[in-house]
């Protein structure tokens, strides 16, 4: 493999979002978070409309559109529904990802496998419209074979059960985790997925899913707007971009 390049860092901006529902104020207000995201670096923004609107609205997905100059990565669940708003708005690339109305954040990977057919038609329009399609799974290589069967030109692998092992203190399992996402990431990269990563990483936690030479993305939400409370989010994207780096063997 040749040399690691450099990692892109997707900010996931939904929580600024939550905060400023959580008041029903205009503010803190989703956009400024993303265009001071750019400012500091970030080489794209996501945001994940989910079906109960409980973080971004669909004027936030509006607004992101039309106001962000870097790539913008729309989440979202499979529906008809999202399917008719990411076609109007033609953002340069979709996530999709399972969504239960009960759960708190995003907890398993998308069953591509076992919903193949459907998936496979339903995102055959949206990759028409020039949407980059992407699958949100675990590192099955069920899922990843069938999401390249079905045609998606990334899968972003699901790092949240690492990420949750590694903050209960359960290294051994941890490194077994991580082993796993590994072998996934050489897998899709062999198929010919582009290699995405995300889901509850942190500065502590962020090094080994950093260092995988296939990976070329993460997207890292909660943990940044979270620490931008304390240091802000120039500095906070700018800590976790020197982490990155780092594991990169690139500073
Ligand atoms: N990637 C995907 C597909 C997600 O659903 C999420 C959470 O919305 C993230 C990345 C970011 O996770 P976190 O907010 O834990 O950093």
């Amino acid at each position: 493999m040749t040399p690691m390049g450099k990692l892109r860092l997707g900010v996931n901006i939904d929580h600024v979002a939550t905060l400023r529902n959580a008041r029903g104020s205009a503010w803190p207000d989703p956009l400024r978070a993303a265009l001071l995201a750019e400012a500091a670096g970030a080489d794209g923004i996501t945001a994940h409309l989910r079906e109960d609107r409980r973080h971004i609205r669909d004027a936030d997905m509006d607004a992101l559109r039309a106001g962000t100059r870097i790539p913008l990565n729309f989440e979202c669940a499979a529906t008809d529904e999202m399917a008719a708003i990411v076609l109007r708005l033609k953002p340069h690339a979709v996530c999709l990802v399972p969504e239960k109305r009960e759960e708190r954040t995003t907890e398993g990977g998308l069953d591509v496998a076992g919903d193949e057919n459907r998936l496979a038609h339903y995102i055959a329009p949206l990759r028409e419209a020039g949407c980059r399609v992407s699958m949100f799974i675990g590192h099955d290589p069920r899922q990843i074979e069938a999401s390249a069967r079905i045609g998606a030109a990334v899968v972003e692998l699901h790092t949240g059960h690492y990420s949750d092992l590694h903050a209960e203190g359960r290294y051994a399992e941890a490194e077994a985790e991580l082993a796993a996402l590994r072998k996934g990431a050489t897998f899709a990269h062999a198929l010919g997925l582009e290699v995405h990563a995300g889901h509850g990483l942190t500065y502590e936690n962020v090094a080994p899913v950093a260092a995988m030479p296939e990976v070329m993305e993460l997207n890292i939400g909660h943990f940044l707007i979270g620490e931008a409370v304390f240091i802000g989010l120039d500095a906070a994207i700018g800590e976790m971009r020197r982490r990155m780096d780092m594991a990169r063997g690139l500073t």
